[in-house]
């Protein structure tokens, strides 16, 4: 059964940006695929709900929005006529990729008088991590893109794992399911991942900001509980494992190995963390997992899952051969899979929230805070962006 579809289902009213965002939120880069796949060949991908043309032009990915203003024709339909150009399959009008200027109208012959009257709206791009990333925003000057990647990825020499997944359902079950303090000891009791890490029942846990970031910090954890009248629950697996002697901020194992010093050098306050606009960060002591929640629409999104090991050279080589050996299909296939199942079903609001929720609802106040400072930046900035009315 398939979650209804959220338009009209919305009374997140105290936090109006964050249900009007269903789309996602602009003013931010979001990875769209991997770099091998833009080619010279036109591709479509949709990003926030707009229709956006992917094209490479000798080294460089370059996005328009795909459709033609002549008659509305998709312009990743055409192809290149002319180099830092693509043309639209109709008549042939033909945009330069850099300015979306209206290079040519064909058809019209050389000395086309609607030349230099047509301008085509580009989206900026960048490529890092092997991926292709657009920012969306209102008209503004993005912000370098290395401001918002995670601080510990931009000049560290790291080794990166990923898979990209189109997903049913909306970002936000998507980016509140991966920050939700409840699902991972429960509805990943059964992931075989749990060979390398047990869980326990419960945790007392705090949520705190540093920077742009909203921290999970485990204060206790609870291996076993009683629940009166109904019986002993310990949430172990059938391998039995045994919980870790020492749980710390990042105890995100039931190893004792070196932190890495990339790592450690970050002195994370919790194992657990997102940030905007939907990017989930997992500490373990020799390797960070990511997950941008990248909204494709209302309905669906595109899950980026990055595996990243601060290691270099031939130091690499275990990482690889972890990765592929059973990272790649245990964590990024089976475990996540039971994250895609959940967001798939999800239907809320209305909602009934417990107290592990408050991981929910510090990022929807981080979220809500965050647009609130952006409308009035931009407002500086003579840009006036209203909340869309859900
Ligand atoms: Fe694109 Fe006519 S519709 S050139």
């Amino acid at each position: 059964q398939r979650a209804a579809r959220l338009p009209g289902r919305q009374d997140w009213s105290s936090w109006p940006h964050y249900q009007a965002a269903a789309a996602g939120f602009r003013g931010y880069w979001y990875p769209v695929g991997y770099s091998s796949r833009f080619t010279g060949k036109p591709r479509q991908i949709t990003l926030l709900g707009e229709k956006i043309v992917v094209i490479r032009d000798r080294g460089t990915v370059y996005a328009l929005k795909d459709r033609c203003p002549h008659r509305g024709v998709p312009l990743s339909e055409g192809n290149q006529q002319f180099p830092g150009t693509i043309s639209c399959p109709y008549h042939g009008w033909t945009f330069d990729l850099k300015t979306g200027d209206l290079a040519a109208a064909i058809t019209d012959g050389p000395s086309s008088p609607i030349c230099g009257k047509v301008t085509q709206p580009t989206y900026p791009v960048e490529e890092r991590l092997g991926m292709v990333w657009i920012f969306v925003g209102d008209g503004e000057q993005p912000h370098p893109i290395d401001e918002q990647l995670p601080e510990e990825l931009v000049g560290n020499a790291a080794v990166v794992g990923s898979r990209i997944q189109p997903r049913e359902g909306n970002w936000r079950f998507a980016c509140e399911n991966g920050y939700d303090e409840g699902h991972a000891k429960y509805l990943h009791r059964t992931a075989l991942w749990r060979l390398f890490k047990p869980m326990p029942v419960w945790n007392e846990t705090r949520i705190i900001q540093r920077g742009r970031w909203i921290y999970r910090v485990q204060d206790k954890q609870y291996w076993t509980a009683d629940f009166p009248g109904l019986g002993r629950w310990d949430n172990q697996a059938w391998f039995k494992m045994k919980p870790p002697k020492q749980v710390g901020n990042i105890g995100n194992t039931i190893s004792h190995r070196e932190t890495n010093p990339v790592i450690a050098a970050q002195e994370f306050p919790g194992f657990a963390s997102v940030s905007m606009p939907g990017v989930l960060r997992i500490v373990y002591p020799t390797f960070i997992h990511y997950e941008f929640y990248v909204p494709v629409d209302a309905d669906n999104h595109l899950y980026v899952g990055v595996m990243a090991d601060f290691r270099r050279g031939w130091r690499a080589l275990p990482f690889y051969a972890k990765y592929l050996g059973f990272v790649r299909w245990l964590f990024h296939g089976q475990f996540s899979a039971q994250d895609k199942w959940m967001v798939e079903v999800t239907d809320a609001p209305p909602e009934k929230l417990y107290r592990p929720d408050d991981s929910l609802l510090k990022w929807r106040k981080l979220a809500e805070d965050t647009c609130e400072d952006r409308v009035e930046r931009l407002a500086g900035q003579g840009i006036t962006v209203t909340v869309p009315e859900v």
